[in-house]
């Protein structure tokens, strides 16, 4: 089983769809460990605890700096051997060194078709509102490796989703939410855990199922 942590910050419906795909066995040789909040307030952490999924909050307030609060997400992580690290709506952008420390081993979500609508300043319901000012008629959400760039890490599973005439950014949000990233982030949660993901450079690879026994 991969001892998995989710990252998050806020209403947490990711970590549902996490939470839910394991209940009802969707996720392959997965643990989920912990979840981790970087603010006490999270709804995020009522749903681990209903989950019975221990939680812990790292509170981005206690922390003078970036790089104090990265330390202390790579302690918690470190003292309960996590083997990979979900961030499903976690607002924030850790030092290079939590990269370093889990590379190749964090899977983030973006509301988005990267590399669209992605970066520095795009995230959460900002991502909609410029995708609606672009005027584009195609979005979507993506599951991707976390690097030290934000959002340019390689590619693992990506859900295209129709805007529709009369979208605002919440209506567009949900749909992106309900049709692509409950979808692809437990998804490739399980691609991960269950060995199938092969990075070469930038390209992600998809293995075949292994036949069990
Ligand atoms: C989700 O739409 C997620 O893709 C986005 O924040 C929302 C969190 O919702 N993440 C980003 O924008 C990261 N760049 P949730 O807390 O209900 O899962």
């Amino acid at each position: 089983m991969v001892k998995t942590a989710v990252l998050v910050s806020g209403g947490g419906t990711n970590l549902q769809a996490i939470l839910d795909a394991m209940l009802f066995g969707e996720i392959k040789n997965c643990e989920i460990t912990a979840v981790i909040s970087s603010s006490p307030e999270a709804y995020a952490l009522t749903r681990a605890k209903n989950a019975g999924v221990p939680a812990y909050v790292v509170d981005i307030k206690s922390f003078p700096n970036r790089r104090f609060f990265t330390d202390a997400i790579i302690d918690k992580l470190r003292d309960l051997d996590i083997e990979l690290v979900v961030m499903a709506g976690f607002k924030y952008i850790l030092t290079s060194r939590f990269t370093s420390v889990f590379d190749s081993r964090i899977i983030n979500i973006h509301p988005s078709l990267i590399p669209a609508f992605c970066g520095e300043g795009y995230y959460d319901i900002h991502v909609h509102e410029k995708a609606l000012e672009y005027g584009v008629k195609l979005t979507g959400a993506t599951a991707h490796f976390v690097t030290r760039e934000p959002d340019a890490g390689p590619i693992i599973l990506q859900k295209a989703v129709e805007v529709r005439e009369d979208d605002t950014p919440e209506t567009l949000q949900k749909r992106v939410m309900e049709e692509a990233e409950w979808k692809i982030l437990p998804r490739a949660v399980s691609l991960f855990c269950e060995g199938r993901l092969k990075i070469e450079g930038r390209v992600v690879r998809i293995l075949p199922e292994k036949l069990s026994k």
